[in-house]
């Protein structure tokens, strides 16, 4: 039989494994969890790229307090990933560049037991893009989530037409898996996704190669 392994053992998920002082660095990031005192500098950059991202990411409840314009949404969304991050049910990350935020990827939707599986989402401020800052932060949150979180696969799920974000897949070189025909409501409208799968294996055989390109310092 193909494609089988027995690695090892899968254990069930170790908890509180990521307290919010967790900080993760990689060569010029630095992810650590998003707190209420970032809400100044998150309003900032999420109002000026709002036209830059919200045509990939799920649209507003509209009559759901604005996280992007209200300080206690933005309270109440920190809190509730402090809740998973708890769980061991999601870690979400602000993207920091010479301290300043610049983004965020998270591991969504962590489900233990034979599929020790996370999905993984992202963007980054448009005045920080084509520097590769996100690829770097993939990297660096596959590192956390195989050697630390010890997870099995990860996953990234991309509207096909969104080159950008295939582009980061490319550069990393992470192994795509076919269409999802309808897959997430995004902007309003089901969304077929080209779906990205990277496990443990791949990320054991590739660690010294990735990190060399996207961590370890020049
Ligand atoms: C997808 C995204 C996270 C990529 O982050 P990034 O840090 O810019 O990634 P990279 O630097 O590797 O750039 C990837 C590609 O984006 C394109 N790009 C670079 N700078 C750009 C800019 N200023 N404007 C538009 N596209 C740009 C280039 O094609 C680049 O590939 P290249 O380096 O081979 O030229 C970012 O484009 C983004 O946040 N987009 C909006 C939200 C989004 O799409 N999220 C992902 C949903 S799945």
């Amino acid at each position: 039989m193909s494609g089988g392994s027995r690695l090892r053992p899968y254990h069930p998920a170790p908890m509180s494994t990521s307290p919010p002082t967790t900080r993760l660095y990689g060569r010029r990031v630095m992810l650590r969890p998003l707190v209420v005192a970032d809400f100044p500098p998150w309003r900032e950059v999420r109002l000026r790229n709002e036209p830059w991202l919200l045509p990939w990411e799920p649209a507003r409840v509209p009559s759901a307090p604005d996280a992007t314009r209200d300080r206690d949404a933005f309270a109440v969304r920190c809190h509730a990933r402090d809740r998973e991050r708890q769980a061991g049910t999601g870690y979400g990350f602000g993207i920091f560049v010479d301290n300043a935020l610049a983004g965020e990827i998270n591991l969504n939707a962590v489900q233990r037991g034979p599929l020790q599986n996370a999905h993984v989402g992202y963007w980054i401020d448009e005045a920080r893009a084509g520097r590769g800052y996100m690829p770097e932060s993939v990297v660096v949150l596959a590192r956390y989530s195989f050697d630390e979180l010890r997870l099995h696969r990860l996953q990234v799920n991309i509207i096909p037409r969104n080159r950008n974000s295939r582009r980061v897949m490319e550069k990393l070189g992470l192994r795509e898996e076919g269409v999802a025909v309808r897959y997430l409501e995004i902007n309003g409208v089901w969304e077929d996704h080209v779906r990205y799968g990277f496990t443990a294996e791949e990320w054991n055989a590739r660690r010294v190669e990735l990190s060399a390109a996207w961590l370890d310092p020049a």
